[in-house]
C-alpha cells in the first residue's frame, strides 16, 4: 500500500471531476474454481486498488460528490475466519491507512444505493466484468444484465482514465521492480530451454521466478515455439533445435504492477541465417519506434513507423514488393504484422482495458482504424508525460492467413507469394519493451533484458550471465 496521502490526493481528483451524485467502486471477490471453497488466486480490481487500496475481497466503496463523505462497506472477520485464515487487520484499520473514517456492514450498502436512486440522485460506476458484479448492479440498481457497461458513468470512465493514465514516480518504481522480476523470468527461460524439454517445463521456471519475486503473473504466460499464434496458451510442444521460443510473459508485484515484456530465442544456441534476418529487422523496428517515443507524437505514427521499417526489411529480403509507403498505407505487411504496436500497461497488463480500450487508447482528435492489423491497435492517441505504454513490433508467418490471402490474390502488388510459401513453418518473433514518456523523450523501464542477437546468443551459450 502507498501512504495515505496518495489515496486522499487520487480520490480528490475524481471528486473534482464528479460535482454530483454518488461513486460507487466494486472491489472483486473471490471466485471458485470447481467448487465454492476452492477459489482463484484472489486479484482485486485495479481501479478500487489504485482509488482505496485495500487489497481483500468482499468490499465496495461510496463516495458521495455532494458531501465528499467516503464509506467503504465490508464485514468484519468472524472468529471462523480467525481459526482458518488467522487474525486479519479490521476493515476499519485498513479504511483509516487510506484515509477513510467511516465503514458500514457490506449490506448496508444495497438500501443506500436504492435510496440514492428513489431520490433520482445519479449513481456512477465502471463498466462491470465480473459476473458476481454484473448481478448484484442488477439486484440493486435494476442494471440489465446484457451490456451493464452501456449504463456505466462515462463521466467516470473519463475521470479514472485522466487520473490512472499518468504514472506517479513511485508507480514507475513499483513497475520496475515488475520488470526487474520479468527479467529474472525471461532469463529462466532462455537459461533452462534445449532440445527435448516442453513449454511447460519453461513456462514453469518462468512462473517459479515471478512467484518467488513476491507477486505472481501479470497475464497468462505464452511461451510458444509457434509464435505466429498470437495467443497462443498452449504448452505441450516439446522444444526442437531450429525453432524459436516465443516467450511473452510478465511479472506483476505484490502491488499489483504489471510487467509486459516479449523476447524471441533459438532452441539452438544459435540463430539461423533466415531466422537472424527476420529478427533484425524486428529489432530494427523496436529501437527505432522506442527512439521515436515523445511526448505529443501519436502512437498511431508510431506504429506505422515500425510498419514501414518491417515492411522495408521484408522486401529486401523479397518478401514484400513494390512502394513500401503504398504498401503500409494499404496494410499490406499486416500480413506480417497483424496486431499493434503496443498499448497502455500499470496495474493492468492492458491498462484500463475493463474501462474501455477506446476511451483509453483514443480520443476527439484521433479514432480508431477500421483497417486490418492497424484496427488492432490499443493506443493511437498523442502521447503525454507520464505515460507508461508497451512497445512489441512482431513478424509472422500465419500459414492459414498467407494460403487465404494468397487464394484471393490480395495484395499482389505488394506481396510476393512465391517467396513467402519457403517461411511457412518459421513461426513468429516479437520482441517486446516497456517505456515511461518524459519530458526528454521516453526511457525504457527496468535492467536491460538481453535483445540484440548477440546478447541473446551469449546467454544462450554461457548458460550464465
Ligand atoms: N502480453 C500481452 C500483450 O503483449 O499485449
Ligand atoms: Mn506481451
Ligand atoms: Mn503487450
Amino acid at each position: 500500500m502507498f501512504d495515505k496521502r496518495t489515496y486522499v490526493i487520487r480520490r480528490n481528483s475524481i471528486k473534482e471531476r464528479i460535482p454530483t451524485g454518488l461513486i460507487l467502486l466494486l472491489g472483486n471477490n473471490d471466485s471458485p474454481k470447481n467448487y465454492t471453497d476452492n477459489i482463484y488466486h484472489f486479484r482485486q480490481d485495479s481501479s478500487f486498488l489504485y482509488f482505496f487500496g485495500i487489497d481483500r475481497p468482499g468490499i465496495a466503496a461510496l463516495i458521495d460528490a455532494d458531501s465528499g463523505e467516503e464509506v467503504i462497506f465490508g464485514d468484519e472477520i468472524t472468529i471462523d475466519h480467525i481459526v482458518w485464515m488467522g487474525n486479519q487487520p479490521t476493515l476499519a484499520d485498513q479504511a483509516a491507512a487510506v484515509g477513510v473514517s467511516k465503514t458500514l456492514p457490506f449490506k448496508k450498502l444495497s438500501s443506500i444505493l436504492k435510496k440514492a436512486q428513489q431520490q433520482g440522485r445519479d449513481i456512477h460506476f465502471l463498466p462491470p466484468y465480473r459476473h458476481d458484479n454484473i448481478i448484484r448492479l442488477h439486484q440493486w440498481l435494476d442494471i440489465p444484465l446484457a451490456n451493464p457497461a452501456a449504463h456505466a458513468s462515462m463521466a467516470l470512465i473519463k475521470a479514472v482514465v485522466c487520473t490512472r493514465s499518468y504514472k506517479e514516480t513511485k508507480e514507475v518504481v513499483e513497475m520496475e521492480k515488475a520488470l526487474n522480476i520479468t527479467r529474472n523470468m525471461h532469463l529462466a527461460a532462455m537459461r533452462n530451454a534445449q532440445e527435448g524439454v516442453t513449454e511447460a517445463y519453461l513456462t514453469g521456471k518462468a512462473h517459479g521466478e515471478a512467484v518467488s519475486g513476491g507477486g505472481d503473473l501479470a497475464y497468462p504466460i505464452i511461451m510458444t515455439v509457434n509464435g505466429q499464434i498470437l495467443h497462443n496458451h498452449y504448452h505441450g510442444n516439446v522444444l526442437k533445435n531450429g525453432r524459436l521460443v516465443l516467450g511473452d510473459f510478465g511479472a506483476e508485484t505484490a502491488m499489483h504492477y504489471a510487467g509486459d515484456i516479449t523476447r524471441t530465442f533459438p532452441v539452438a544456441k544459435t540463430f539461423t541465417d533466415s531466422q537472424k534476418a527476420i529478427y533484425q529487422i524486428v529489432l530494427d523496428a523496436e529501437v527505432k519506434a522506442i527512439e521515436a517515443l515523445k511526448p505529443g507524437v501519436p502512437y498511431r505514427d508510431i506504429h506505422v513507423l515500425a510498419s514501414k521499417i518491417i515492411a522495408n526489411g521484408l522486401k529486401d529480403l523479397g518478401l514484400m514488393k513494390g512502394d513500401v509507403e503504398e504498401a503500409v498505407a494499404q496494410g499490406a505487411h499486416a500480413l506480417f504484422f497483424p496486431h499493434g504496436l503496443g498499448h497502455m500497461i500499470g496495474l493492468d497488463v492492458h491498462d484500463m482495458e475493463d474501462l474501455g480500450e477506446d476511451y483509453v487508447g483514443y480520443d476527439d482528435q484521433i479514432k480508431r482504424s477500421t483497417q486490418f492489423g492497424l484496427r488492432s491497435l490499443r493506443l493511437g492517441r498523442k502521447l503525454e508525460i507520464g505515460f507508461v505504454l508497451t512497445v512489441e513490433p512482431g513478424i509472422y508467418f500465419i500459414p492459414e492467413l498467407i494460403d487465404r490471402w494468397k487464394a484471393d490474390n490480395k495484395f499482389k502488388d505488394f506481396l510476393n507469394y512465391n517467396a513467402i510459401e519457403k517461411y511457412k513453418d518459421f513461426g513468429g518473433i516479437r520482441i517486446e519493451d516497456n517505456c515511461l514518456i518524459t519530458k526528454g523523450g521516453h526511457r525504457v523501464l527496468g535492467t536491460p533484458i538481453p535483445k540484440t542477437i548477440a546478447e541473446v546468443e551469449a546467454v544462450r551459450m554461457a548458460n550464465d550471465i
